[in-house]
């Protein structure tokens, strides 16, 4: 059995084999130093060559263990020339739809599997609710039960049936814990997280994801109340490994060990940083080459015993006996390679995911284009697609695909073929006799060496980003392209340079000439789409809030144009819902939807804290009405499953796929509580004039909150079932139902 090998294997392992099955490096410094001469458990960033050699010095080391080959393949295969790139998690997660989620994860598994890794650091399961954060669109948007369901989704469709299926990956749960509670949406400070915030609304997505089966959990950087999640024994020995029973392997993020030295000064050497990382229960050390000679010096001073070694090496082991590495490293394989990358149905898949995840935000009746998805038009028409990111098959993959010199090998990310812009999309998806044209019309800027030159301590500063200014010419372009056509398309967002690790933003608007060239093309009075390809929420101008339609397509991945063009002219119904709130103005965050009741003054003195668009919203081609909510019981002990039904009738002329969305109010609580929490949904697709009955269900259990002590709970009394199609009250049938035992 695993345990058995796992045992022998051990016993037969210097102190300087363990310590270096517990080093994960980057393959992109030199492999015969890494790999050949020091032991080591894992790479990651390994190009398909360096991941052959690396395997194959490991075969000449002592034991012969192989090696974990590790990346970021985190919506697709981020740094395989060619692969599939589906949308963001963020565009993901506005599907609303696990089953899809889970198969887009499957299709990234097989391709992942088939250039020899082995693991991928996917899903996201942080809750978005500072917009200014750099990482917004890795995550599934700011609510933890959607996060959960979806992450754990992910997991099964990585992980497949089992770890010994060639074509599986593990997954990793990230970053543990309440990395995303920034200060100033800063990546990776300090987070202001009290234990019983943290059992609320943060640790849940990463509970069901232990449930789900992950089998490696990520840490983040930040330090909560002082403590460095790196050292933090109670989030990760006591919760993760002792309550949740965890029993796969936990990695730091990179340095993490490092930075308790150098960045967070909580550790005088590396020698206390290793003492204390490993004591707390870190497993897996990410790029800290210092970390064998310290923890070697700490066991050596008694600071770390062998059995606490012996704990972190065997969790590291058992994944590679459960991969089945012994038998077969799963070198790059490439005639698996030819087959499935960027194969056909991974294509089409990647063509739904997109389209699914388009959230049609406003329409005042321009949309669809044409009557009917297979109409012939009466007559040529002209759409003028304009905008920075109408043809940037950057902005629209998005941060990890490849495009912001992450790794070496394709310093130009994916080839420009396999990736569909919207002006592409148009291109194609129009009618024969219609004509496309297009200008560019704005900048957004980009990233530029800083001045300032180096940090006082000789390190090199990053580049930082300077906005564009308006380029009278291009928008004059713009301004004569919509004049002259029936619609303007126009394409803004965000780019790779605005997105990412340490890529926080402080402002939200749109960068660069993008609001001049929104103002002058809407002025033209030609009916406007505007479409955002984007990696987060931005707050709109004006002259995009009272445009003709406004679609959110976040980073919609390779076919994403090409989605957009089809829901535009109407060949594909509006589906997504937003996972993620829209503010008005960077001083309204956090503006989630599920903030605790009682803040005293709802709103500013000069703004409202009410959302341009809130969680949960999206519009479909249709009108669909929800009324009769009724429970099967009004009654209901906490073991109970709450059971209800809702009547849906579509108005429309066109079938209308809803998001049926099941929030519960806690009517009195011992503890400030949220509003109202999303509990459960489903989804329904109701044909044109008919009318369903949606039969809905959760546990009663669901219904619990986190009390002063800290222990999740259900308490008896009044509670408010809610069932609609958004957050917003506005948009919600409610029925009033009681609790009647506490669990
Ligand atoms: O997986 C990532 C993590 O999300 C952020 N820091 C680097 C890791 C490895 O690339």
């Amino acid at each position: 059995s695993v345990e058995e090998r796992l045992t022998d294997l051990l016993s037969r392992m210097t102190l300087e084999e363990k310590i270096g099955q517990m080093m994960q490096l980057d393959a992109r410094a030199d492999l015969d130093e890494l790999v050949g001469v020091s032991l080591v458990g894992s790479l990651l960033h390994a190009s398909p060559e360096r991941n052959i050699r690396a395997q194959q010095l490991v075969t000449q080391t002592r034991l012969g263990i192989p090696l974990l080959m590790a990346d970021d393949c985190i919506h697709g295969h981020s740094f395989w020339p060619g692969a599939t790139i589906f949308p963001t998690q963020l565009g993901m997660a506005a599907t609303w739809d696990t089953a899809l989620v889970e198969q887009g994860a499957r299709a990234t598994a097989v391709e992942v599997a088939a250039t020899g890794l082995h693991w991928t650091f996917s899903p996201v399961l942080c809750i978005s609710r500072d917009l200014r954060w750099g990482r917004v669109d890795e995550t599934f948007g700011e609510d933890p039960h959607l996060i959960g369901e979806l992450g754990a989704a992910m997991i099964r469709g990585y992980q497949g049936e089992g770890l010994t299926d060639p074509d599986a990956v593990l997954a990793t749960a990230k970053h543990f814990a309440g990395y995303s509670e920034t200060q100033g949406g800063r990546d990776a400070s300090e987070a202001d997280l009290s234990r019983r915030k943290l059992r609320s609304w943060f640790l849940p997505p990463f509970e069901r994801a232990v449930e789900a089966g992950a089998r490696t959990f990520m840490l983040g950087y930040q330090a909560i109340d002082g403590v460095p999640v790196t050292a933090n024994e109670w989030l990760l020995n006591d919760v993760l490994k002792g309550e949740w029973g965890f029993d796969g392997t936990l990695v730091t993020d990179w340095d993490n060990v490092g930075r308790m030295v150098w960045e967070q000064h909580v550790a005088a050497t590396y020698e206390d940083a290793a003492a204390v990382a490993v004591s707390a229960g870190n497993d897996l050390i990410m790029a800290t080459p210092k970390f064998r000679d310290a923890a070697l010096a700490a066991v050596g001073s008694g600071r770390l015993t062998v059995a606490q070694i012996d704990d972190a090496v065997t969790r590291i082991l058992r994944l590679k006996f459960e991969l089945g590495l012994f038998e077969n490293p799963r070198l790059p394989d490439p005639e698996r390679q030819r087959q499935v990358i960027g194969s056909a149905p991974h294509t089409a898949l990647n063509l739904e995911m997109a389209r699914r995840s388009l959230v049609l935000l406003r329409n005042d009746g321009t949309l669809p284009l044409l009557e009917t998805p297979d109409a012939a038009p009466s007559a040529p028409r002209t759409i003028a697609v304009i905008g920075p990111n109408a043809d940037d098959p950057h902005a629209q993959l998005g941060d990890w695909a490849g495009a912001s010199g992450q790794v070496d090998w394709m310093p130009d990310g994916h080839p420009r073929e396999t990736v569909l812009t919207v002006l592409d999309g148009f291109r194609r998806a129009v009618p024969e006799s219609w004509t496309i044209t297009h200008a560019r019309g704005a900048d957004i800027g980009d990233l530029a060496e800083d001045p300032r030159g180096v940090f006082p301590d000789g390190q090199p500063r990053p580049p930082y980003f300077q906005a564009a200014s308006p380029d009278e010419r291009m928008i004059a372009e713009a301004v004569e392209a919509a004049t002259s056509a029936d619609w303007a398309v126009v394409v803004v967002g965000d780019t790779v340079a605005l997105a990412g690790e340490g890529r926080s933003t402080a402002t939200l608007e749109l960068q660069g000439a993008q609001i001049a060239l929104l103002d002058a093309v809407v002025a033209t009075g030609t009916p406007t789409i505007v479409v955002l390809v984007q990696s987060k929420p931005s707050v709109l101008p004006e002259s995009a809030l009272g445009a003709a339609a406004i679609i959110e397509a976040f980073n919609p991945g390779m076919q994403g144009g090409l989605a957009v063009a089809e829901l535009v002219l109407g060949r594909i119904e509006p589906t997504g819902r937003l996972p993620i709130t829209f503010a008005r103005h960077a001083g309204q965050l956090p503006v989630f939807y599920n903030q605790l009741r009682g803040q005293h003054g709802d709103r500013y003195a000069d703004l409202t804290q009410d959302p341009v668009f809130a969680f949960g919203e999206g519009l479909s081609y249709s009108r669909v009405e929800y009324s009769d909510l009724r429970l099967d019981d009004s009654e209901v002990t906490a073991a109970d499953t709450i059971r209800a039904t809702v009547t849906l009738t579509n108005v429309g002329e066109r079938p209308s796929t809803e998001t049926v969305q099941v929030y519960v109010t806690d009517t009195v609580t011992s503890v400030t509580w949220a509003e109202r929490e999303l509990k459960a949904f489903r989804q329904v697709t109701v044909p044109a004039e008919a009318t369903v009955d949606v039969s809905l269900q959760l546990p009663a259990s669901a219904c619990s909150l986190v009390d002063a002590a800290g222990d999740r709970i259900v308490e008896p009394g009044d509670f408010e079932l809610l069932v609609g199609t958004s957050s917003r009250l506005a948009d919600l049938q409610s029925a009033p139902f009681r609790i009647v035992t506490a669990a």
